[in-house]
């Protein structure tokens, strides 16, 4: 297809979202498409990805165009039986059941990837198709801060880490359980790390000396 086509077609298949945005004035978050092209931009050579919260596994199809390996963790049996479905063709693709902060642990201890990026996006959401709430424990909305001290944990194994943290805007301290910005700007800090902020992704970027 020549350039010409791919850009109309582009523009097409993504008119909906577009618009949307434009209607929100460009605020937070940015559309999916945008978000996927913030992941391409930080993905490593040869890099094994994890995602938490694979939900309907739109950005794992997009992992999977990228990366050496994909591991996505859902902690919703049906999502994860549709994933399952969704992937049984891929020879990248790892779909696992069960809560992140349990599971992440075994990934980081056992995989030998030098280079690694993490999506991490699993927090309670309402679930567009079905309409219900997939949560598993009330109190916890997201388990990013028990994700990111496993992370620490075992961050020396690797050469290079890109740590992708979705939905950025909600780390304002008021928005139900979720920490505060600056307890993610802190651990980044502490893990002589460079961050910064790209269409509502917290970015963190860990170069072994
Ligand atoms: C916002 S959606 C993820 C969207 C997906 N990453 C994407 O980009 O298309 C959040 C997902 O996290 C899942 N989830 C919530 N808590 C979780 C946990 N502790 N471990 C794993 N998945 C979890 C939910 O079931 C839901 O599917």
């Amino acid at each position: 297809m020549s350039d010409y086509f791919k850009k109309k077609f582009w523009k097409h298949i993504n008119r909906r979202s577009l618009n949307n945005w434009y209607k929100r004035n460009f605020s937070s978050p940015s559309p999916e498409f945008v978000k996927h092209q913030v992941i391409k931009k930080y993905n490593l050579q040869k890099s094994l990805w994890i995602e938490t919260g694979t939900y309907y596994g739109d950005t794992t199809k997009i992992l999977s165009d990228i990366a050496e390996k994909v591991i996505s963790i859902e902690l919703d049996k049906r999502l994860y039986d549709l994933a399952i479905k969704k992937f049984e063709n891929s020879k990248k693709v790892n779909v696992i059941n069960g809560e992140s902060q349990n599971l992440l642990e075994d990934i980081l201890k056992n995989e030998s990837y030098k280079n690694l990026c993490l999506f991490l996006d699993a927090h309670t959401c309402l679930d567009h198709i079905t309409n219900k709430l997939i949560s598993k424990n009330e109190t916890l909305e997201t388990p990013i801060i028990i994700e990111l001290n496993i992370i620490e944990n075992y961050i020396k194994k690797f050469n290079n880490v890109n740590i992708l943290i979705d939905d950025i805007r909600l780390f304002d301290g008021k928005t139900k359980n979720y920490p505060h910005i600056n307890e993610i700007v802190d651990w980044a800090r502490k893990n002589n790390s460079s961050w910064f902020i790209e269409h509502d992704i917290f970015i963190i970027n860990y170069k072994a000396n």
